[in-house]
């Protein structure tokens, strides 16, 4: 009989119709999303099933699964699934690395820029009716020309970020888990730095971590407390990676110059009062958004369901389990 995929969330058509070629093709195609019960009662008779990374892929869900193969999230951070869980039952994970690399470091870039020469409070300002001609001292803000950027995770698109800012004439330190080799440092003429150096002498910094128990807080109210008071930060990331109460507060007591948020601690909810804040650019998780992007990221989910489903190890596994299949 022929194998069953189920979608939790419309993706783009192109992954879709990949998988209708060969599958029954199972797609949840309303707006508000599935509880996780309505999830749990569709993916448990289905061979593959492919995830967001709203969807809370934990030792419940995966142990009501009676046939999956593989589950095949929607992203590249795939903190929302209990990997542990899903490699005793033998069941592979896969991701989407390195197709949005560049569209999540444009949106760094921009939240970068948007933050710090202070576009949206100008974009109101003007539709409001309150532009009343050129003025010396309106709307100041920050150069990136000559400042120093941190870049906190330096993978994929940490990288991506770096190049980004090297054309824009800033310094850029990062710091990684491990340092990486020479030769890239000099590409980006980047500089290894601990953590607590980073947060000290950036005058912009930019998470690009994934969420693990080990990045939990990392930027802690303790390291907000020694960042400049010029400081701006990005987080395109994972919001808990940030304590977004310690940041709240420091910027709205002017501790820092501002931030732009494009993923929060409690998803898809805010510290309360962050949206009352001038400092700030919000936006809602849209790190990846772009035409081309997401049509890849479907073709890339496509593809690793297509290899599990016809018995071949899948090209995107999660690293953990990369790293087992690969011993074998
Ligand atoms: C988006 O946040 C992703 O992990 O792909
Ligand atoms: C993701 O693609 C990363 O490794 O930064």
């Amino acid at each position: 009989s022929t194998a069953k995929v189920f979608i939790t969330y419309a993706i783009l058509e192109k992954g879709i119709n990949l998988l209708k070629e060969k599958f029954y093709v199972d797609v949840y195609d309303g707006e508000d999303f599935l509880t996780k019960s309505e999830l749990i009662r569709r993916s448990k008779d289905a061979d593959a099933i492919v995830t967001q990374l709203r969807d809370p892929v934990d030792n419940e869900f995966i142990e009501s699964l009676q046939k999956a193969k593989i589950i095949a999230n929607y992203a590249v951070g795939y903190n929302n699934i209990d990997v542990q869980a899903a490699t005793q039952k033998g069941i592979f994970v896969t991701n989407t690395p390195g197709v949005l690399t560049e569209a999540t470091a444009d949106i760094a870039f921009a939240l970068l820029l948007t933050v710090a020469r202070r576009i949206v409070e100008s974009d109101k300002f003007v539709r409001e009716g309150k532009f009343t001609g050129w003025k010396p001292k309106l709307f100041l803000g920050y150069d990136l020309f000559g400042k120093t950027l941190g870049i906190i995770g330096m993978g994929r698109i940490g990288q991506a970020v770096a190049r980004r800012a090297l054309g824009f004439g800033m310094n850029v330190v990062y710091y990684n888990r491990r340092r990486l080799p020479v030769d890239i440092e000099e590409k980006y003429n980047a500089r290894y730095v601990d953590l607590d150096t980073l947060i000290a002498i950036s005058d912009y910094i930019s998470i690009h971590t994934p969420f693990t128990k080990e990045t939990y807080h990392l930027i802690s109210e303790e390291r907000i407390k020694r960042m400049k008071p010029n400081a701006i930060i990005i987080n395109t990331a994972r919001g808990p990676v940030i304590d977004e109460v310690a940041l709240y507060q420091a910027l709205k007591n002017g501790k820092i110059a501002g931030a732009g948020f494009d993923v929060y601690e409690n998803e898809p909810l805010l510290t309360p009062g962050l949206e009352k804040l001038d400092n700030v650019v919000l936006l809602p998780h849209i790190g990846s958004a772009t035409y081309e992007t997401r049509d890849k990221m479907s073709e890339m989910v496509a593809i690793n369901v297509i290899e599990a489903l016809e018995g071949r190890i899948p090209p995107n596994l999660v690293p953990e389990q990369a790293a087992i299949y690969s011993r074998r």
